[in-house]
């Protein structure tokens, strides 16, 4: 076969796969944890505090940790009175987080098994929330937005991390859309189209 036909064949499966993807929304499993644990450009921990702007004391939410890329920096920048829970689907990535945690000598994180589309937290529960290249892997995005702004305090605040390349990618106009029938009013974005942090607030 020749060169041209051939990297024309591997394209056009590499699109097949991303599609099917797109259109089959799942977690990224624990054994393709690499993926979540390689350096994350564009949407690094700094462009996340800077949209997040997390405060000693504050009771915060992220939903999909994976193996806690964002986890021990959030946990230590509310620290020592704030509390993170981190909520994933595998407790496998809960446990990986908190071992992580503990090898850093951090107290303040709490782990849930769950579902993002069924909280198992009451009303207003939190100062803020954040999930990064989490919400494009949940088949019902609507329901886990309604379920964000719930668990949030009525002037609470969300962030929402997305990376160009990612399969799951949600780009930030859809986003905007969802974040908005959820009652969650658009505030500021952070970073660009190759990887943005955009910042909702729970709208009255
Ligand atoms: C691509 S990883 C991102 C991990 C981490 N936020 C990061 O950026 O490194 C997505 C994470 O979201 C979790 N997840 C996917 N669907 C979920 C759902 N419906 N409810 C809770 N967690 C979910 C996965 O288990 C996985 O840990």
């Amino acid at each position: 076969m020749r060169p041209r036909t051939l990297a024309l064949g591997a394209a056009g499966a590499v699109a097949g796969v991303a599609a099917w993807w797109r259109r089959n929304p799942s977690a990224c499993p624990y054994s393709q944890r690499f993926w979540v644990e390689a350096p994350h450009p564009f949407i690094t921990r700094a462009r996340l505090r800077e949209a997040l702007e997390p405060r000693p004391g504050e009771r915060m939410l992220e939903v999909g940790p994976g193996t806690g890329y964002y986890t021990l920096d959030v946990a230590e920048w509310i620290a020592p009175e704030g509390r993170l829970e981190i909520f994933d689907l595998q407790q496998e990535m809960l446990d990986h987080t908190l071992r992580r945690a503990r090898e850093r000598g951090i107290a303040n994180v709490e782990a849930s098994q769950g579902d993002a589309r069924d909280l198992p937290y009451p009303d207003a529960s939190f100062d803020a929330a954040y999930l990064v290249t989490v919400l494009g892997e949940i088949p019902d995005q609507d329901a886990a937005l309604r379920e964000l702004r719930r668990v949030l305090e009525p002037d609470g605040r969300l962030v929402v991390g997305e990376l160009l390349g990612d399969p799951h990618y949600v780009v930030f106009g859809r986003l905007r859309e969802r974040a908005a029938a959820a009652g969650l009013r658009f505030d500021r974005r952070v970073g660009g189209p190759l990887g943005y942090f955009a910042r909702f607030a729970a709208a009255g």
